[in-house]
């Protein structure tokens, strides 16, 4: 669908032909403001959403679709399972949006900073579509993913030996002095994400909350922007790990999110400043929802426990969902949707 951009920060307005995905005013995240009314099919294809999507040339890869099935662990807990996308993780829904975008505007090359599994899935991506990707990746990353991003799919890696918040400054300027396309955690990615959300309405009549892990917040972010489009009321639960919960303080502080530095295994979510974070908790706190923390050991117990019910063997950050399930309360009608986010061990 047609659109223009607006800065979240300060207010400016850019067209679609912009070809960016900062302000260029005050540096700001950028906002997809559709121009018509969006009609969001009750479907679970992924490319059915395509007019909902930003304007674009998009390529149809098979992806999305994934399957929502409830849990052997309780009833009336329903798994999203966005592990079986292509490239093991929900990120290939906002990739191919910034592919197609970053192709339509003549880039040639992508940088992105990533924990994983965003680099693994934009690289895959790219590669079709004739870019090269150069990644910025933290030094906690998991060197499984790391591994995977240079061997499948030709990238080029930064080590940076900091955290995740570091890639991305690095990301930036790197983008800035070389001319390459900036993608991550920024408003293509979310657009696509948040078909995530129309899919587990086509899937669920009447679901009443919806988990989701948090890194960056992008997700969550998307996931509540489709759930206003199509008018539904169900809690956001974000969860966030213990040991790296900025989302979680400044929800209970209410107070603006302040950087932390991440200490846990869950290498998806160990995002210390995360960018969508205080638009997250806005948007938590409107649909009623909370904020959880786990610790590493209850994900990597849920892990278990998730392998062992329901066949699914998903990463400590994709197991998140259900160790902050466990920790509330759901009254008998409830339909609890747990996005099992990646799996990618
Ligand atoms: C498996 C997995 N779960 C959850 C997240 C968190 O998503 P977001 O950064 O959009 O909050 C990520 C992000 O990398 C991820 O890879």
């Amino acid at each position: 669908m047609d659109y223009y951009l607006e800065c979240t920060r300060c207010g400016s307005g850019f067209d679609n032909d912009y070809g960016k995905q900062i302000c260029a005013k005050c540096g700001g995240i950028l906002e997809v403001v559709y121009k018509g009314r969006l009609k969001i099919p009750k479907s679970a294809i992924f490319w059915d959403y395509e007019s909902e999507l930003p304007d674009s040339k998009y390529t149809h890869y098979a992806l999305g679709g994934t399957a929502l099935v409830e849990s052997n662990l309780h009833h009336g807990l329903f798994l999203k399972l966005e592990l079986y996308n292509p490239t093991g993780s929900f990120k290939d829904r906002g990739s191919v949006v910034e592919v197609a975008k970053a192709k339509e505007y003549g880039y040639d090359e992508i940088a992105v900073a990533s924990t994983g599994n965003m680099a693994y899935s934009l690289a895959y991506y790219a590669r079709t579509a004739g870019i090269k990707t150069t990644v910025f990746i933290g030094g906690a990353a998991n060197p499984n993913k790391v591994k995977d991003i240079l061997m499948t799919h030709d990238a080029k890696i930064h080590r940076v030996h900091k955290d995740f918040s570091a890639a991305q400054d690095a990301a930036i300027k790197y983008s800035r002095r070389t001319g390459a396309f900036l993608a991550g955690d920024y408003c293509y990615r979310k657009e696509g994400q948040r078909t995530m959300a129309y899919e587990v309405a086509a899937q669920l009549k009447g679901f009443t909350h919806i988990i989701v892990p948090v890194g960056n917040a992008t997700l969550v972010s998307g996931i509540a922007k489709a759930l206003r489009e199509m008018r539904i009321n169900a809690g956001i639960i974000a969860v966030q790990a213990r040991g790296c919960s900025p989302l979680a303080k400044a929800f209970k502080r209410r107070k603006p999110i302040r950087y932390e530095t991440p200490h846990t295994k869950a290498d998806a979510i160990a995002v210390g400043n995360p960018a969508y974070g205080d638009e997250a908790v806005r948007e938590i706190r409107e649909s009623g929802g909370a904020v959880v923390t786990v610790e590493d050991k209850e994900m990597a117990a849920c892990q278990e426990m998730l392998y062992r019910s329901d066949g699914v063997r998903a990463e400590l950050a994709g197991a998140a969902s259900i160790a902050a399930y466990r920790k509330l309360k759901f009254g008998k009608g409830d339909k609890a949707v747990a996005i099992i986010s990646g799996g990618n061990i």
